[in-house]
């Protein structure tokens, strides 16, 4: 829809409209419609507020939500129904509670959708969503064999949205429940609202903030990891060496070694574990087009999944996994990298201590690193790319000359000019 009004502009353009206006006019004209009706298409956005016993405004949201359905239209048939959640929604049967809320939308011929909220002393979450739908609303589920009207309960992690906050997601938050799919998207969402207005501030959610900390070039950071400095006190992580054979007989198919440190949050505070080698099992799989390395102690549980595209390969995933011996375990994962790329048939070498943000909440440092994933020959490193920022031994002494350099040619010009007024003084007498 989109490329095609784009391509629809340009033809306008390239069309030589100067002796056709009216080509031109007609060409504005199918442009504004196609754009007005993306836009009203597009605009099923829901918005509702509820109040209380007092009239006082008590829920609040706005939100899209698209559904799928499957249901039964004969013997072992079955059909797939898409439709989104209608700008006109009733909100009966909401409820606002001290510390429990519902928010119920009521719409089409007795469907529903409610969102049942609890709150503690600082924060709120929700702690289900119930859609119900009628299968005897032949409008949208035509030839339904059933005309009961069934229930499915999500549970999606929207928690710790702070007290006097919205919640606010723009990201997908797919919810798989039996036959149904819901997705809400462009969420605002407050619970538990106080003095009748709604917040300023808002809790984001997770997902939103790590589509924009976690692009693939900025997970090689130094300076901007959200879990801060690890403690001093930790010492540099021992080097592992890991590798992979796809038989017993054969020689490594990958293989790495490197120091692993894993900074996590834990509530407000960040703690810090190294992964110890000699405790550590490997696993793992060479494949052709992607490559996997799991390694497993009895608090972490890592999982590096390499890509292959034809001539380079890259980290393309990590997904880990930490238990700590007190407090909860975190769990974080992101499939969307490409850091530690370098050609096919080479290894990729960092010496440095590099910084993986995985997540908002956890994030890897490693020491000495260098891996290999693909095309490992003799149980060997092949010639090593190394990362970029190694260079920084060479870039100090280079900016420490220029800055001497700088300084010198200062102290030569001042003195030059000191000498010159000196001359000019004497020159006077
Ligand atoms: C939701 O459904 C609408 C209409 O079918 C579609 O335009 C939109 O792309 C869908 N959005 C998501 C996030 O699936
Ligand atoms: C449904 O399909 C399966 C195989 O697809 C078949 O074995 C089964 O007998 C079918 N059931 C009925 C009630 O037709
Ligand atoms: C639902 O369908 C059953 C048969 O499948 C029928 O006996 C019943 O009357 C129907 N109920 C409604 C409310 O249509
Ligand atoms: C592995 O080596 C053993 C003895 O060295 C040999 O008997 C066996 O056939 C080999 N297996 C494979 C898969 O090459
Ligand atoms: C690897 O990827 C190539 C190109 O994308 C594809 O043609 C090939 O079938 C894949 N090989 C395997 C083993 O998945
Ligand atoms: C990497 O992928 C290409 C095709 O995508 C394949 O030809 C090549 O053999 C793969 N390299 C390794 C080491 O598996
Ligand atoms: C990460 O690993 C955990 C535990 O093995 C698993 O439940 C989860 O689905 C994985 N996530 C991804 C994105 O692979
Ligand atoms: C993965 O990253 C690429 C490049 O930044 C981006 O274009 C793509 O949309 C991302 N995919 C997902 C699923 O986040």
């Amino acid at each position: 829809m989109h490329i095609w009004k784009v391509a629809e502009v340009e033809r306008c353009f390239r069309v030589k409209c100067f002796g056709y206006q009216i080509i031109m006019f007609w060409c504005a004209f199918v442009v504004f419609f196609l754009a007005l009706g993306n836009e009203l298409h597009l605009s099923h956005a829901t918005e509702v507020s509820v109040n209380n016993t007092e009239n006082k405004l008590c829920l609040y949201a706005n939100l899209m939500v698209n559904f799928s359905v499957t249901y039964e239209v004969g013997v072992n048939k079955s059909e797939t129904v898409l439709f989104v959640l209608p700008e006109n929604v009733t909100t009966e049967g909401s409820i606002c509670n001290n510390t429990t809320s519902t928010l119920k939308l009521g719409f089409g011929d007795g469907h529903s959708w409610a969102v049942e909220f609890t709150k503690d002393n600082k924060t709120y979450q929700v702690d289900s969503i119930v859609f119900t739908y009628n299968l005897n609303d032949s409008r949208v589920f035509t030839n339904s064999t059933s005309n009961e009207t069934k229930s499915v309960t999500a549970k999606p992690r929207i928690t710790n949205v702070g007290v006097d906050t919205y919640y606010s997601c723009k990201s997908e938050n797919v919810q798989r429940v039996e036959s149904v799919t819901q997705t809400l998207y462009d969420v605002t969402l407050q619970a538990f609202v106080t003095n009748g207005s709604k917040s300023d501030t808002d809790t984001v959610c997770t997902a939103d903030l790590t589509s924009t900390t976690v692009a693939p070039t900025t997970t090689v950071t130094t300076t901007a990891a959200p879990t801060s400095t690890p403690t001093p006190t930790l010492p540099t992580p021992t080097t592992g060496n890991y590798s992979i054979a796809p038989d017993f007989n054969s020689t490594a198919c990958l293989m790495a070694t490197f120091g692993l440190r894993i900074g996590f949050k834990q509530g407000d505070k960040v703690e810090t574990i190294n992964l110890v080698p000699s405790a550590t099992e490997v696993g793992g799989a060479c494949g052709v087009n992607s490559s996997i390395l799991i390694l497993t102690s009895d608090t972490i549980t890592i999982m590096f999944t390499f890509s292959n595209d034809s001539k380079k390969f890259h980290l393309h995933a990590l997904n880990v996994t930490v238990k700590p011996a007190t407090g909860v375990a975190v769990v974080a994962a992101n499939t969307n990298m490409s850091i530690w790329v370098a050609a096919v048939g080479s290894s990729y070498m960092c010496n440095r201590e590099q910084t993986l943000t995985v997540t908002e909440t956890l994030t890897l440092y490693t020491f000495k690193l260098r891996v290999q994933p693909f095309g490992v020959e003799k149980g060997e490193f092949a010639t090593a790319h190394e990362c970029s920022l190694d260079d920084t031994s060479i870039l100090i002494p280079v900016i420490v000359g220029v800055a001497l350099a700088i300084l010198i040619l200062i102290v030569v010009i001042a003195y030059v000019i000191g000498r010159r007024k000196t001359y000019v003084g004497y020159q006077t007498l």
